[in-house]
């Protein structure tokens, strides 16, 4: 399994989820890497998987009744696709093919439901986002598909007012919430999850409010409005910009593994260097004052517990022991009272980036 959580929280759908979402998902996670022009899915098709993307580029293309090809989007790191099948139950909107090498995290349908069924609120922030997809496709694509922008709807017998208030305060809803009770009917406006109006017929908003949390039946629609593109670019350009300040280096014999976990970093906005000796590290360390280290526990020159005692007279750099189950517990004992050292419980790249990012926070 490859996961990569702080791709997950720039997702985002994923970031309303908070870090038990994250881990829960994470572990659902399967990762798939893709050569440039792999076709990954295609319009018409059914829909059983989705897919975010870690590293690469993909497009998104739609064909046209008289049958031009239209590419409606590119999409890179942090991106996610494939969603909306998984949402709405329909065949697949476009058909999606890298355009260069490419690595993904593969969401399985049946996982996925689980997670909205445990996360409902994240089917709003989707929402969002595929309102806005569906808008753009429009406007690019004059002939084709029906397309009705997402919304988020049930009865008031299920979901009491004030819950479906506390919903849209809890997502930053930029929108309305239209409820319908016999023949009334009620029009909360929100933005950035804040009240700005309410409105029931003639009444004055306070009086309005308090007839509204009074009603058990009817329904409602929650109807977000696309957040513009610039926005949510301009939101993955501060964190990534948080995250540029920290620099880890990595040392591992095998360059696989180098070279997987540099790239996981580096696709969630680290400074990575990644070094195969603990002489090598040491000077890295030494000259780069990074982070973080994260170290293999053999190494060509030494073991890792060499390397962290070497390197504690450098520092208290927070030092990440990659174990794996049989040498884990001689390894604990054998690093008991150093401080700032953590250990993996495997070598797989998502359990490395979940412990790094626990150190970090
Ligand atoms: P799905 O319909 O399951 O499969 C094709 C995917 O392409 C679709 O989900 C969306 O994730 C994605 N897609 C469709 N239209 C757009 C668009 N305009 N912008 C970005 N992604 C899109």
């Amino acid at each position: 399994m490859f996961q990569i959580s702080e791709v997950l929280k720039r997702v985002p759908f994923f970031q309303a989820l908070g870090k038990d979402g994250i881990d829960f998902i994470i572990e659902r996670l399967k990762f798939k890497p893709y050569e440039g022009g792999d076709p990954i899915c295609e319009a018409g098709d059914p829909g059983d998987r989705m897919y975010i993307i870690i590293s690469g580029n993909v497009k998104v293309v739609v064909v046209t009744e008289d049958g031009e090809e239209n590419v409606v989007a590119n999409l890179g790191s942090g991106d996610y696709f494939g969603e909306m099948a998984l949402l709405t139950g329909e065949p697949r909107s476009a058909s999606v093919i890298t355009t260069e090498p490419s690595e993904m995290f593969i969401l399985n349908k049946a996982d996925f439901d689980v997670i909205i069924e445990r996360f409902p609120s994240i089917t709003l922030s989707m929402s969002k986002i595929m309102s806005q997809r569906l808008r753009e496709t429009n406007q690019k694509v004059a002939a084709g598909h029906k397309t009705t922008p997402a919304s988020v709807k049930g009865k008031l017998s299920e979901k009491p007012v004030h819950e479906v208030l506390r919903f849209c305060e809890d997502n930053s809803l930029n929108g309305k919430v239209v409820i319908n009770n016999g023949a009334q009917q009620a029009v909360f406006e929100y933005e950035r999850g804040e009240l700005q109006s309410v409105s029931l017929g003639d009444m004055p908003e306070d009086q309005a409010l308090d007839t509204i949390l009074n009603w058990s039946d009817g329904d409602f629609l929650v109807e977000p409005k696309p957040i513009a593109m610039a926005d949510l670019k301009a939101r993955e350009a501060a964190s990534r910009k948080a995250r540029e300040d920290v620099s880890i280096v990595i040392v591992n014999n095998s360059m696989v593994v180098q070279k997987l976990l540099q790239r996981a970093f580096e696709s969630m906005g680290y400074e990575v260097f990644a070094v195969e000796t603990a002489n090598k590290a040491l000077k890295m360390i030494e000259s780069m004052k990074p982070t973080l280290v994260i170290s293999d526990t053999k190494l060509s020159d030494g073991s890792g517990i060499e390397l962290l005692n070497s390197v504690r007279s450098l520092g208290n750099y927070p030092f990440v022991l990659l174990t794996e189950a049989s040498n884990r517990s001689k390894l604990v004992a054998d690093a008991a009272g150093i401080a700032h050292t953590h250990f993996t419980n495997s070598q797989e790249i998502g359990e490395v980036v979940k412990v790094v990012e626990s150190v970090l926070s």
